[in-house]
């Protein structure tokens, strides 16, 4: 790879095992490492064995807590360059020049299922990219849908409560089929968008290297000159997008329970190097009520027919990483960590999520200094006041404190050169209120898009899965209660997941059926391979 990224990397690779005898943490020389020290041939073993005693207690505390969600996943390192430079939206400097090569962490996930749970579940995928930009780190933390469940964070611990296994007998495992999942949909419509793409074959994707990825959210790109444009992120796979089949993804949950991470690390390892363009949606700031949703809502996408996804760069993964836990485990997303450039929108998911990762990751990864980890730690120069803490790598020198005539502390500058981070002025007032806004509304009319733009085939997948997934569930009303808002998205789809689950089909579909809603064409659902 040959980038700043690497060349840190190799910094920290531990002594090397092969170089000379076994040694204690302290640097002691070992001698035997197969018998604890004993009273005697057949006697108790001593407490004077610090190495028998050292040994037994690191592995004690091998294990950290897994994320709380996307526990499984699989990563790898690349780089990404610009096609040409976006100055005319932002000043992020990783994409101003094209010549210009960022290192990325690439890790790609489950969200449901534990650590160890099988790859190929019916699910969302994780794909978050962290570039360690020349202005510090900048993480996408993106999924393979364009859409989330809920509107806003504050649902995040009810929607994953649900979705995780029930909490008398720990079931189900990594899948989508339960009565708490379903029970949470029935009543909270806002998950329907969402929904119809994990029923979709979307959520059963034939590897990572043929799997879009999605900000989600409205972020906002700011200029040199302090403007903002709306944007939303797509990463487009150069392979195409491929999806499983459901038998095969149930196949490969048995025969190769790793077969999609196998797939991410054999095919990088065989110099096949899987490669994603990056596409923006650009919206300027004063189109920001131009559409009959709210570009603050992530259960909605913005049409390709609106407002097309314009190319501006691509990403290649080329090294898988040398330790998964301390690489792919002990990475750190966050969507806060923005650079110069790239900013936040008032999205209510997108603010939760702002305050989330960072308070997860502290107990996660065991105190405030994971930032110094290999695989966090930026190749821009850190120079912060915040001292101590468990796990402090570094020697500070000098006091810690601003301002400062003693010598030491950091100072903090406006940017003299322009190089500082600041916050898009963005004018924000109103009364303090606890709802919903009316403009998050609509849960009905992109869902029934997202159905009008799949060809047959596809919906008899989505039919199948939903007869598969809601059919497990032991609650009628519940099952009767989730058609009924089927029917509000298409009334034939109802009609058809109703006589497959043993509920009425609901009265008057074809009057609620929205057969006048445009198809989405979004492109990339035909997943031809071309970018
Ligand atoms: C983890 C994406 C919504 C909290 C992740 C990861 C991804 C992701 C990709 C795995 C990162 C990794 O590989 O390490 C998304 C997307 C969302 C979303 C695209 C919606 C658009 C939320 C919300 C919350 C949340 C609303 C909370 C308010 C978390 C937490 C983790 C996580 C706590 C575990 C992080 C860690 O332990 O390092 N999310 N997420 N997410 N997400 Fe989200």
């Amino acid at each position: 790879m040959g980038d700043r990224k690497q060349e840190q990397r190799e910094t920290f690779h531990a002594d090397d095992p092969r170089g000379g005898p076994l040694t204690t943490d302290q640097g002691v020389e070992v001698d035997h490492t197969d018998d604890s020290l004993a009273a005697g041939e057949r006697g108790p073993t001593l407490m004077e064995d610090f190495h028998f005693r050292e040994k037994l207690t690191h592995f004690d505390h091998e294990r950290i807590p897994e994320r709380v969600v996307h526990a499984r996943g699989a990563g790898a390192y690349g780089y990404f360059e610009p096609y040409e430079s976006c100055a005319e939206f932002t000043r992020a400097a990783f994409l101003q020049d094209p010549s210009v090569r960022t290192p990325v962490f690439v890790r790609f996930s489950t969200v449901q299922g534990p650590k160890g749970s099988a790859d190929t579940v019916r699910d969302v995928r994780g794909f978050a990219t962290k570039f360690y930009t020349s202005e510090g780190n900048y993480d996408l933390v993106g999924n393979n849908f364009p859409v989330f469940f809920i509107q806003d964070g504050i649902k995040f611990p009810d929607f994953v409560h649900a979705v995780k296994p029930e909490p008398h007998n720990d079931i189900p495992t990594g899948a989508s089929a339960h009565d708490t999942l379903w029970d949470f949909v029935s009543l909270q419509p806002e998950t329907l968008h969402a929904i119809m793409w994990l029923m979709s074959d979307r959520a059963i994707p034939r590897s990572y290297r043929m799997m879009q990825g999605f900000g989600v959210h409205t972020f906002r790109f700011v200029n040199a000159d302090g403007k903002g444009t709306f944007v939303k992120f797509h990463w487009k796979p150069r392979l195409g997008v491929q999806s499983l089949v459901w038998d095969e993804a149930q196949e490969c949950q048995g025969r190769d329970p790793d077969f999609n991470r196998r797939d991410l690390w054999d095919a990088i390892e065989a110099g096949e190097y899987p490669e994603w363009e990056l596409g923006v949606q650009l919206v300027a700031e004063e189109d920001e009520f131009a559409f009959d949703f709210d570009l603050l809502d992530a259960t909605k996408v913005i049409p390709e027919e609106q407002v097309p996804v314009r190319p501006i760069g691509r990403m290649v993964l080329d090294r898988n990483p040398e330790n998964f836990f301390a690489e792919t485990e002990q990475v750190a997303f966050h969507t806060a960590n923005v650079v110069p450039g790239i900013d936040f929108t008032n999205d209510p998911l997108l603010q939760a999520r702002n305050f989330s990762y960072l308070d997860t990751q502290l107990i996660r990864l065991g105190g405030p200094n994971f930032a110094q980890l290999p695989v966090n730690r930026p190749v821009a120069p850190v120079r912060t006041n915040q001292r101590d803490g468990y796990h402090q790598g570094a020697i500070h020198r000098g006091t810690n404190y601003f301002p400062n005539s003693l010598g030491g502390g950091c100072p903090a500058h406006a940017g003299v050169d322009g190089s500082a981070y600041t916050h898009y002025a963005e004018r924000v007032d109103g009364a303090k209120i606890r709802r919903r806004s009316p403009s998050f509304q609509d849960h009905y009319s992109q869902p029934a898009m997202f159905w009008n733009s799949m060809a047959d085939w596809e919906k008899q997948h989505i039919v199948a899965a939903f007869r598969f997934e809601l059919g497990k569930v032991g609650a009628k009303e519940v099952r009767a209660r989730t058609v009924e808002h089927l029917a509000k998205v298409n009334g034939d789809l109802a009609s058809q997941v109703a006589r497959g689950i043993g509920v009425p089909e609901p009265s008057g579909t074809e009057a609620a059926d929205k057969l006048s809603s445009p198809a989405l064409s979004l492109e990339s659902l035909r997943g031809d391979g071309s970018i």
